[in-house]
């Protein structure tokens, strides 16, 4: 599908989509939020499709929800429209890897966007920030839970309240970002890491990914034991027996998603 807002390659079962509004330093319009989703939904159905890199420019991954396109809603339009809310449900219910390559301004809804990805790599340039407050609003698309999921209360209110960017070598120190790197070596680096991801056994990355996000929606002990039943249930595939004996043979892999 032709998208206005996206651009899209594939390559060696890697996606990578860019948000492309230019003009507005990448802000998040529902046209844009609609495109990525149903982009985001294409790309889990493409078999040609094993990990997908989600990006901007070199200046701003995104500048935050688009700000002329919400600023004269009404409240009962916010609410009636759901605003947000379905899009980044649909979103977040891809199950393919993404893997968020932030360079430059990543800031309210944007900082929420990385977030929603499964992690994000970012290039010495980048500035997080949710600085909804000066605008008289709070973040709308999980900041205010995913910050303080990643980096914990006290730098999660700091930056709520005060509205202030936090730079690319905070953000790893505080454990937002996986991995900083020089700005020039963003998307090769993060491919890379994405052609990494897409050699391994589909079954073993997919079920990896739901174990790690039911920990944000569990207690421990229920997901431990949701973690062991797909453990157990992952010896039930061919890739179990072929990573295993591929190890034990001294040879690499060669996974079959069966
Ligand atoms: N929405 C709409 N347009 C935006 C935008 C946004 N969030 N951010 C930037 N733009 C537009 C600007 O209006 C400007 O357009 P014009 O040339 O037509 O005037 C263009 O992008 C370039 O921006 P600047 O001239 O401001 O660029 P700068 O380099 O001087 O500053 C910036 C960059 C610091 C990122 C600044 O643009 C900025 O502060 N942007 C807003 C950041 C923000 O408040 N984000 C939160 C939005 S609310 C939200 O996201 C709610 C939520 O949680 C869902």
């Amino acid at each position: 599908m032709a998208y206005q807002t996206l651009n899209i390659e594939i390559d060696d079962y890697v996606a990578l989509i860019r948000l492309n509004r230019p003009e507005a330093l990448n802000a998040l319009n529902s046209q844009l939020l609609s495109e990525l989703s149903d982009a985001l939904q294409e790309a889990d159905k493409n078999e040609r499709v094993r990990c997908i890199v989600l990006t901007g420019s070199e200046k701003a991954f995104a500048a935050g929800a688009d700000i002329k396109e919400m600023a004269d809603k009404t409240g009962v339009e916010a609410y009636m429209d759901d605003l947000f809310g379905d899009q980044i449900d649909r979103i977040t219910a891809t199950r393919k890897p993404i893997i968020a390559a932030v360079a430059g301004y990543a800031l309210g809804g944007g900082c929420e966007l990385a977030m929603a990805c499964d992690f994000i790599i970012c290039a010495d340039n980048a500035k997080f920030g949710q600085p909804e407050v000066n605008l008289g609003v709070i973040a709308g698309i999980g900041g205010t839970q995913r910050l303080t999921r990643a980096i914990g209360k006290s730098k999660s209110m700091d930056m709520h309240l005060t509205g202030r960017f936090m730079e690319a070598a905070e953000a790893e120190r505080a454990g937002l970002v996986s991995r900083v790197v020089p700005a020039a070596k963003l998307i090769p680096e993060v491919m890379a890491v994405a052609r990494k991801i897409a050699e391994k056994s589909q079954i073993a990355i997919l079920t990896a990914k739901e174990c790690v996000n039911r920990s944000f929606e569990t207690t421990l002990r229920e997901g431990i034991l949701f973690e062991r039943r797909v453990f157990q249930g992952l010896f039930a595939t061919e890739d179990q027996k072929e990573g295993m004996h591929a190890f034990l043979e001294k040879r690499e892999p060669q996974f079959r998603d069966r």
